[in-house]
This record gives structure tokens, sequence and C-alpha cells, in this order.
């Protein structure tokens, strides 16, 4: 008997807590039972802060400083510097077999929902199409990634690399080569700790000037591999001149400079090394060019970064031809 009755003062207990809770009106916003665990007792990130003059709680780092253990990076972002990180790194201490193991748990975290578990590029951001089908991922396996040294990835993976975001701030550097060499042991299939410099790269090693004259005297200027054919330039249209420059400014200068050689080469005078039409198409369709236009070949073999494609019309592009005309 008395079992029953404290099972039904249980039942009124809890029944009348389930509808006190659900009693929440807007103005009286009921009873904290545990205040510490609900309102932090540090300095929330964003809250105001009467320790420092300014009032912010986020500080900005003492110039010069940096984290402990953190190492400072010297390469820029640049693929010149990304082959002398080549020709230069190496990981402190020589990866072995745990590192690898390692290496793949981080993979599977940071890498794979791009790149995929077999490193071919069908990761789920990229299989689910939450890119666009224009994000092209590196097949990790490609002949070329597997020539290239660790040093070489480990550049990639803590500056980025083209449409790649850095690693750089986000793993440590032992977390970075870790990644790598089970990128290059299990899914290159290549021997594990092997330390490596990467040669020179002649491309790089050759002037500019003498690039461009080699280019001059060994192929014929043609109109390159596109949707372009035939555009002929008449008097200097203004209007398109400053549209052209707008839309250069918007989507071009991530990775060109009018007058500065940057990622890409500066569009100055260009027009007395290529063909109008030609730079319509490499503009339109750069993929197709740098497989199988000759001297777009020989860009990318310099320039190492390919030529993203910006998605313009053919009227945008022809306004941003204008633009080149000026730039002498
Ligand atoms: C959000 C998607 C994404 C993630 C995550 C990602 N990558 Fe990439 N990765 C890319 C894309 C896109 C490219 C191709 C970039 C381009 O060609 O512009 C690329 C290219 C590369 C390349 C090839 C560079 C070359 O020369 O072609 C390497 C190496 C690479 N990634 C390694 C990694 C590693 C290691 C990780 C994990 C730390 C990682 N990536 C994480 C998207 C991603
Ligand atoms: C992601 C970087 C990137 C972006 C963005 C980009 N380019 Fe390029 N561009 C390059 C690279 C790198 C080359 C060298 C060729 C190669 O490696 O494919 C190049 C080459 C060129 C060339 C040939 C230059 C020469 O000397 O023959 C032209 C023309 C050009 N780009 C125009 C443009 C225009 C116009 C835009 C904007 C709509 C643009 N590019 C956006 C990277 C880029």
């Amino acid at each position: 008997m008395r079992k029953v009755e404290n099972r039904r003062a249980a039942v009124v207990l809890l029944s009348c807590m389930v509808v006190m809770s659900c009693d929440r009106h807007r103005d009286m916003p009921g009873y904290d039972f545990m205040p510490d665990m609900v309102y932090s007792q540090a300095y929330d990130a964003y809250s105001e802060n009467p320790v420092f003059r300014d009032s912010l709680t986020n500080q900005v780092p003492v110039y010069g400083t940096m984290p402990r253990n953190q190492v400072a990076f010297r390469y820029s972002v640049f693929p010149e510097n990304r082959l002398l990180a080549g020709q230069t790194l190496l990981s402190r201490d020589p990866m072995i077999m745990k590192h690898v193991f390692e290496g793949k748990k981080l993979y599977t975290a940071f890498c794979s929902n791009c790149h995929g578990e077999s490193g071919k590029g069908d990761g789920f951001l990229i299989t689910s199409k939450k890119f666009p089908a224009t994000v092209k991922v590196g097949d990790l396996t490609d002949e070329r990634l597997v020539k290239a040294s660790r040093g070489e990835l480990f550049h990639v993976v803590t500056v980025g690399y083209g449409l790649m975001g850095s690693y750089g701030a986000t793993l440590s550097e032992k977390d970075r080569w870790k990644i790598i060499e089970y990128v290059k042991v299990k899914l290159q299939g290549q021997e594990l700790g092997a330390r490596t410099l990467a040669g020179a790269n002649p491309a790089l090693s050759e002037p500019y000037e003498e690039f461009e004259a080699r280019i001059a005297s060994d192929f014929e200027r043609t109109d390159g591999v596109g949707p372009v054919s035939g555009v002929t330039l008449g008097a200097l249209n203004q209007a398109w001149v400053t549209e052209g420059e707008t839309l250069f400014k918007l989507k071009c200068s991530s990775c060109h400079k009018p007058t500065k050689k940057y990622v890409g080469p500066a569009p100055r005078g260009i027009l007395d090394r290529r063909n109008p039409t030609w730079i319509m198409n490499m503009i339109l369709d750069p993929d197709k060019m740098v497989k199988e236009d000759p001297v777009a070949i020989e860009l990318y073999k310099r320039y190492l970064a390919p030529m993203a494609n910006q998605s313009l019309t053919e009227d945008e592009a022809r306004k941003i031809l204008e633009y080149f005309r000026t730039l002498e």
C-alpha cells in the first residue's frame, strides 16, 4: 500500500516539474539551478572587459611575438617559394610508421572531406556537389604530386594552393608533416621516411625575358584553342577600358598585378606577345588552353599554378582585353 502511495507521489511531483518547466514566460525567465555552469566565470571572447584600456577582451598579440611551438614559415604563397620549400625543407624528426598512422587520422579529419579516402579527389564535399563543378580537387596520387618532394606538399598544406585554403594556423608543424608522410607512404606508395629534397626547376632559373624570347622563337603565334575566334581590335573604346579595369580588379587581381609578376604573369604589354584571340581564349577556357595550347603549356610549367577560369562572359573578357591594351 505504502509503495503505491510513494509511486503516486512521485508521479504527481514529476508532472508538476514538467508542467512548471514548460510554463516559461518571456518576462519571467525562471531559475538557474547551477549558475556557475550557465554563466562563464572568465570573460567571454566578445564581452566587454574592464581590465584593458580599449575594453576589449580579445587582444591582438604583442607585435613580433608568436605562440610557443609555432615555427615561423618564411615561404610565401608564390609558386617559386613552393619550389624553394621543396628544395630546402625537411621535417625536423625523421618519420616512422607511427607517424603515418597518426597522419592517417589527421588526414581523415582534415583532408578527406575534399580529397577522399583514396586521395583521388572524391571526398564528400565534392561528390555531394556542395562545391560548384568548377572546383577541381587535385588528385593526390597524380604523377606530378608523386614526384613533388615532401617540402613542397608541406608548403601547400601550410599556406594553401589555388582554391585550397591554408592549414598553417590550424595544424601544428608536426601534424602537417605527419599528414604528408601518410600521403606519401600510403596514398602514393612511396618509401617511408625518405628525406630527399627536390632538385632545381629549370623552368624557374630561366629569366623572364629569355623565357618569352624562347617562346617567340619556338612557337608560332596562334589564336589558341577555345570558344573565341577572330577578335579584331578597332579604335580604343574608353568605356570598355573602364569597365574592363573594374572587372580585372574584381576577378583577376588575386593572381595578376597589371605591371608586376604575381601568381601569374603581368598583363602589361601582352598584346606584343600574344594574339588578341589567344588572350580571350586564355581568359574564357584556361583549362583547355593549359592542356592543348603549346604556349599556355609552357606558361603553366613556369608559373606552376593553373590559370583559373573565372566564368566570364565573352563580352566581359573583351572589355578586360580592351583594358590590357592600355597597359603598355
Ligand atoms: C575544402 C576542400 C579541401 C580540403 C579540406 C583540403 N583540400 Fe587540398 N585541395 C583542394 C582543392 C580545391 C585543390 C586544388 C586547388 C587548385 O588547383 O586550385 C587542392 C589541392 C591540393 C594539393 C595539390 C596541389 C597541386 O599542386 O596540385 C595537395 C597536395 C593538397 N590539396 C593537400 C591537402 C591536404 C594534405 C589536406 C589536409 C590537410 C587538404 N589538401 C585539404 C581542396 C581541399
Ligand atoms: C588563381 C589565379 C589566377 C586568376 C584568378 C586569374 N589568373 Fe590569369 N593566369 C594565372 C596563371 C598562374 C597564369 C600563367 C599560366 C598558367 O600557369 O596557367 C595566368 C595566365 C594568364 C594570361 C596569359 C598571360 C601571358 O603572359 O600569356 C592571361 C591573359 C590571363 N591569365 C588573364 C587573366 C584574367 C583576365 C583573369 C581574370 C578574369 C585571370 N587571368 C585570373 C593565374 C590566374
